[in-house]
């Protein structure tokens, strides 16, 4: 006997983002999360103002095996959809750098918009619930949790990656596919800050609290103009996450600590116009007093050294030590990371109802997919886009 159309596992931004459009649809479903409190993430995201989506959104803002993988559902449901949604709500919310919207007032609303939704499609929200595993019975999937076990012919897993332990990130989705002999594609910590080596770390250390706009790129992935932030434990700030969903252990990662223009050109015209200023104060004039600092002691030049005395190829070694090869040695990890990069492998699913392929009834949306976006809203457009792309098979 079945208790349910479907069983959502994971209270988060997808899970419920389905249970409400499944609810729409007529389905009888379920949600089952093991915290108390449902979508822990969404309420601290955004720094408390949920960065909810990314009008900017195109397959090209995500990291997966399979660019191509993610195309469909962020075309069916789109920015503007789940934006239509927030403004049904009379949720205020403000577009702060290029495309990137936020909540006005807090992340929280986002939380009830979404509880909203699943309670008014009669979705049973069973929280503090611990989910112990899946299996096959017969034409359904039995659920078993802490509190007994429920029946369904469709199983969605969105209990997203690895990310921030502390708030509820268990890997579970994971060992679900495996449980069902479903590939994954390897998972790391990703959008989450670099850490360095002793010696590196204490010529950085100086300038923690130290943020600079800069141009930053990895090996491989696209070069990201936008701030870092020095800290006391290596580099954070948005250039640096997201260089760190690219970044492989051994590779260095380029800062221009003065992205968009010729530093030798401007300290050649500072030299015409004001030659006798010392270097240091030159160069600061141009970047924060200790960034500057640190690339003087890169160039190897004094910076009480009269600008004036100067040569071209003086201004050339600084501008070339102002674009710093650094070489990170690792990351914080899942403690602090935004989000999980790789998971189940997208060839193993439908991208049009993200079922498995192999395992008909057995869905896998939002973060726990190898799909994974840049920072900037894209993380939960995926989660609304893949939800509702499910929802709709359900
Ligand atoms: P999500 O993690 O939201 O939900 C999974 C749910 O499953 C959780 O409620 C968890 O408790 C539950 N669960 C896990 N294991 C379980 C188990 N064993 N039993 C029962 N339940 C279990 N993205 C973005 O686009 N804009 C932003 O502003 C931010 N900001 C941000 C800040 C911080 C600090 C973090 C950590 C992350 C972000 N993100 C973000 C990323 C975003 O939060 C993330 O991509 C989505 O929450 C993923 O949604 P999911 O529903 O897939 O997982």
């Amino acid at each position: 006997m079945q208790d349910f159309d479907a069983i959502i596992l994971g209270a988060g931004a997808a899970g419920l983002f389905a249970a409400g459009e499944a609810g729409r649809r007529g389905r009888a479903v379920a949600v089952i999360d093991h915290a108390r409190r449902i979508g822990e993430k969404i309420r601290i995201s955004g720094g408390g103002r949920c960065n909810f989506t990314n009008l900017s959104t195109a397959p090209d803002r995500f990291l997966s095996a399979n660019p191509r993988f993610a195309i469909s559902a962020l075309r069916r449901f789109t920015p503007r959809d789940f934006l239509a949604r927030v403004e049904e709500a009379g949720i205020a919310w403000t577009e702060k750098a290029a495309g990137q919207l936020f909540c006005e007032g807090k992340a929280s609303q986002i939380v009830a918009l979404l509880q909203r939704g699943a309670e008014a499609g009669g979705a049973r929200l069973m929280t503090g619930t611990a989910i112990a595993g899946v299996s096959r019975e017969g034409a359904l999937f039995r659920v078993d949790t802490d509190q007994g076990s429920l029946r369904a012919p469709r199983v969605v897993v969105a209990t997203g990656g690895k990310s921030i332990p502390k708030i509820g990130a268990t890997g579970i989705g994971y060992r679900i596919a495996e449980d069902f002999g479903l590939p994954l594609t390897d998972t790391r910590p990703a959008l989450v800050p670099l850490t360095f080596a002793e010696q590196e770390l204490a010529r950085l250390a100086p300038l923690a609290g130290v943020a600079v706009p800069a141009r930053v790129a990895a090996a491989r992935g696209p070069a990201f103009a936008e701030p870092i932030l020095f800290t006391h434990r290596g580099l954070s700030g948005p250039a640096i996450l997201q260089v760190s969903s690219y970044w492989r252990e051994g590779e260095e990662v380029i800062a221009d600590l003065d992205p968009g223009r010729s530093l030798a050109e401007a300290l050649r015209a500072q030299r015409q116009s004001a030659g006798k200023v010392q270097l240091g104060n030159a160069l600061a004039r141009l970047m924060p007093e200790k960034v500057a600092g640190l690339v003087l002691a890169s160039a190897g030049l004094d910076p009480t050294a009269r600008l004036a005395d100067q040569g071209n190829a003086a201004l050339d070694r600084l501008a070339a030590a102002a674009r710093m090869p650094l070489r990170p040695v690792g990351s914080e990890g899942y403690r602090t990371a935004e989000v999980t990069l790789g998971g189940v492998d997208t060839d193993a699913l439908d991208g049009r109802t993200m079922e498995a392929k192999a395992v008909p009834g057995l869905h896998f949306i939002g973060e726990v997919v190898d799909v994974t976006g840049w920072l900037g809203g894209y993380n939960f457009q995926w989660a609304w886009s893949s939800a509702w792309a499910c929802a709709q098979a359900l």
